[in-house]
């Protein structure tokens, strides 16, 4: 156990978050197949991207790092000798899987405890419809997979849950298969695959909420250059600091502004938050903006299935900051929560009652009532890095000591974690 012991005044200062995870794991993979290689300028430089890295360096691909930039060099994907271990990056396993099921070799993927806990039948099964051969424990249900590669039927697929990690693992898979594969969303995912593809050069039909690729067996995309904007999902930590922590005023530079990525920040604003959205540009076709924020007082408020997607990340932070609004909120929807890292809804609902929360769990979501003041409390990160940074982020505002279990989950999307928040902690 860790004693928390970060006792502030206020949050003020300016700050530049770390690079989005998302948009980095797919430079990586995209990198790895552009004629020309691709320079990834301010890449998120963490444990699960390290992972991407790792997996394309086994499967025989030149990767350098410098600073926060990365290269991929030109070449072609070769077999891989060792087994790919994803370890706790989901996304990596995924795409990985998608893209591995149309190469002319056999793979296999595997991962951390937590990640073999997770389901990887929703990948398996409609690569399988496309004539992807892959193994696993219970039908491919659970890793490690084994994947023999080869030439895919095209699809046209409605996804079961929505998740831009599906999506991506078909599209990848259909990015090498002759014909027209399309990929329907009941609510729309995160579209950064789609927009890099396109901005790659690759012919992609994007509508609102269908998506359709035309595959080849060999692929040509431009690659080149490209900067990754920074993580709403990071950023969202120390914009939930500034929120709760009175006195604050923080500005964030520099973040990703992606309208499928951005519930959040509207969720936040509906609360009655005190933020404003400046210098809003588009830079590499995705949205880039800096943000100011301030202590503000909240009103409860819902958040349904439909809007998950665009914030399913930041749940935990949400559940957070309903404990300090007026009135009761609820999360319905949200399922998916119990298949993150670690079952996240059952973690918040043990930590926040321990903390003197008013909470309930339910199936797919939690009912909140606020504000109550929240005391410090031995609670545990359950191996999640966004559990660990969101109780972290509670300890500012609790009331008596605090302890956490396990901080080094922390490294897997923001390493920088601690020195930024120390940063703006007055
Ligand atoms: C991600 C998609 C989301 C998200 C995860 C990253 C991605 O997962 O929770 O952190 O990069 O595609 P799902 O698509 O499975 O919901």
């Amino acid at each position: 156990m860790k004693k928390l012991s970060l006792k502030i005044n206020r949050i003020e200062g300016e700050i530049i978050p770390p690079a989005d995870k998302s948009i980095t794991h797919r430079a990586i993979i995209l990198g790895a197949l552009a004629k020309k290689g691709l320079r990834i300028n301010r890449a998120l430089i963490s444990g699960d991207t390290l992972s991407t890295v790792d997996c394309f360096r086994k499967l025989g691909k030149e990767i350098t790092i410098k600073g926060n930039d990365i290269y991929v060099a030109p070449g072609p994907l070769k077999e891989p000798i060792e087994i790919l271990n994803c370890q706790n990056s989901g996304t990596t396993a995924r795409l990985l899987a998608g893209l591995l099921s149309a190469q002319p070799f056999y793979s296999v993927i595997d991962g951390d405890n937590s990640l073999r806990q997770r389901p990887m039948k929703r990948i398996v099964g409609p690569l399988s419809m496309m004539g992807a051969r892959i193994f696993g424990r219970q039908e491919g249900a659970f890793l490690p997979i084994s994947i023999k590669g080869g030439e895919l039927q095209a699809i046209d697929y409605e996804l079961p849950v929505a998740s831009a990690q599906v999506k991506s693992a078909i599209l990848l898979a259909g990015l090498f298969t002759e014909g027209q594969t399309t990929v329907r969303e009941k609510i729309k995912s995160r579209d950064h695959l789609e927009r890099m593809l396109k901005y790659f050069g690759q012919e992609i039909s994007l509508e609102e909420k269908t998506v359709k690729i035309r595959g080849k067996k060999k692929i040509e995309l431009e690659g080149g250059e490209i900067a990754v904007p920074g993580d709403i999902s990071s950023a969202a930590f120390l914009i939930t600091a500034a929120v709760l922590v009175s006195k604050s005023r923080l500005i964030v530079r520099q973040v990703n502004y992606n309208p499928t990525r951005i519930g959040f920040i509207k969720k936040l604003l509906q609360m009655g938050a005190r933020l404003s959205v400046l210098n809003l540009k588009e830079e590499y076709n995705e949205e880039v903006a800096d943000l100011e924020v301030k202590f503000s007082e909240l009103k409860a408020v819902e958040i349904t299935a439909e809007e998950v997607p665009a914030l399913i990340d930041e749940i935990p932070l949400f559940a957070l900051l309903a404990t300090q609004a007026i009135g009761i909120s609820r999360i319905s929807g949200a399922k998916e929560l119990r298949y993150k890292e670690c079952d996240r809804l059952r973690a918040l609902y043990l930590n926040l009652r321990k903390m003197g929360a008013r909470i309930e769990e339910q199936e797919d979501g939690l009912i909140i009532e606020g504000p109550t003041r929240l005391k410090g409390a031995e609670v545990q990160s359950f191996n999640d890095h966004r559990i660990a940074m969101t109780m972290i982020i509670a300890a500012l505002i609790a009331e008596g000591e605090m302890s956490l279990d396990i901080l080094d989950c922390i490294q897997i999307s923001y390493p920088e974690f601690r020195q930024h928040l120390l940063t703006i902690c007055h």
